[in-house]
């Protein structure tokens, strides 16, 4: 990630990028002599002209261009240590610079818009494969297809998940068949843009008019308030635990529990139906960096007590792009360990044990914070399919 934030160049492993004080930066660029393996094309396009550019054909070879260790800060893997050159990775570095990446610029907006158009389009195909009755792999083919991004250009394994496979949270199988009667399909799938990522979910009821789809209409409804609320100065954990009060109200307006939506959240009830995080800083990684960080000189801002999983304890910022996704979810496991417990009596097993078939509902929007209003560059980009 370091070295792909500064330029569009996703596959050029041995490669280094060299940022000096008052210098261009200088690309030392690996072009293996290679007839077993695709060798890297020659560096072209728009960006060229703002690097010194020099072209290596072996790894060693980059020794010769590096500047002097000792006074350099060498960012990477330890295995791409050269003689006498080796990744010490100072965390002060490292703090600023995940800080900083934090702060999306017009640019890397632009690369996540179109990393959201790309998964909003092959959204779109794998909801009508959906539709035409077609198992979880051929949806998948079918989203492929529409992105052109094989698996390994994903920026995460598709889940791809019919009926009660959506209560599992990282589906990653793809069964070969349709079922046999198909109730709901759950989709989280992004694309990648010059190595940015969208993150992008929807859930789909088959039956339109049925009692699932009301729950998810009112999942999406609540998800869009959430959408709303990304405005700077929002406490993202704070946002969090609005986000359970408010699935509690739906879970209770839709007759699954008894108590009420204060209740089902100080007593950890609602966690067994939304047993995950709201959302996680998204950029050149999917989970990206600095979720916790107190300040440009590292620390950590802890998660809230009885939220585990949450992956953003910081306030919101003008520049910062999140993942909202709420999701209401039938896990056995969980719901068994709630039907042991003393709130058992809450619920309406009744009724959740006529939803465990639709496995779960998950809506996920990635939202950039801004000066103003959020921009939710997911919704826009499905406005924008024509
Ligand atoms: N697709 C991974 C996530 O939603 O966080
Ligand atoms: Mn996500
Ligand atoms: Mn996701």
């Amino acid at each position: 990630p370091h070295f792909k934030h500064w330029l569009p160049v996703t596959r050029a492993p041995g490669s280094w990028l060299v940022c000096s004080p008052g210098r261009k930066p200088h690309l030392i660029y690996l072009q293996p002599h290679d007839y077993w393996h695709v060798v890297p094309a020659a560096p072209a396009g728009y960006w060229v002209d703002s690097f010194e550019i020099t072209i290596i054909h072996e790894a060693a070879q980059a020794r010769a261009h590096l500047p002097v260790a000792a006074r350099c800060a060498v960012l990477g893997e330890p295995n791409v240590a050269l003689d006498g050159f080796a990744p010490n990775n100072p965390q002060a570095v490292l703090d600023y610079l995940h800080w900083q990446r934090s702060y999306k610029t017009p640019y890397e907006l632009a690369m996540m818009r179109i990393a959201s158009r790309i998964g909003a389009r092959a959204h779109r195909a794998a909801e009508l494969a959906f539709r035409a009755g077609k198992g979880e792999f051929d949806i998948h083919m079918a989203y492929l297809a529409s992105a052109r991004q094989t698996d390994n250009e994903l920026p995460y394994g598709n889940i791809i998940a019919l009926n009660q496979h959506g209560a599992i949270l990282h589906y990653t199988d793809l069964a070969h068949a349709p079922p046999a009667q198909m109730h709901s399909f759950l989709i989280d799938a992004g694309a990648s843009f010059h190595g940015y990522a969208s993150d992008i979910t929807r859930t789909y009821a088959a039956d339109g008019a049925g009692e699932f789809a009301a729950l998810v209409a009112a999942v999406d409804a609540a998800q869009q308030g959430f959408c709303a609320r990304v405005r700077a100065g929002q406490s993202y954990p704070d946002l969090h635990l609005h986000a359970h009060h408010v699935l509690a109200g739906v879970l209770r307006e839709h007759g699954f529990i008894r108590m009420s939506a204060e209740s089902a959240v100080e007593s950890g009830l609602s966690s067994t139906f939304f047993p995950h995080g709201l959302g996680h800083p998204i950029g050149l990684q999917v989970h990206d960096v600095a979720g916790f960080q107190a300040s440009e000189n590292g620390g950590t801002l802890p998660r809230p007590a009885g939220h585990p999983y949450l992956r953003m304890t910081r306030a919101l910022e003008p520049g910062m792009v999140m993942t909202i996704e709420p999701g209401l979810y039938f896990i056995d496991l969980l719901l068994a360990k709630l039907r042991e417990g003393p709130l058992a009596g809450e619920v309406d097993w009744t009724r959740v044990d006529a939803f465990r078939r639709y496995g779960g509902i998950r809506i996920e929007d990635d939202v950039a914070c801004t000066a103003g209003a959020p921009e939710n560059l997911t919704r826009e980009a499905f406005a924008q399919l024509t």
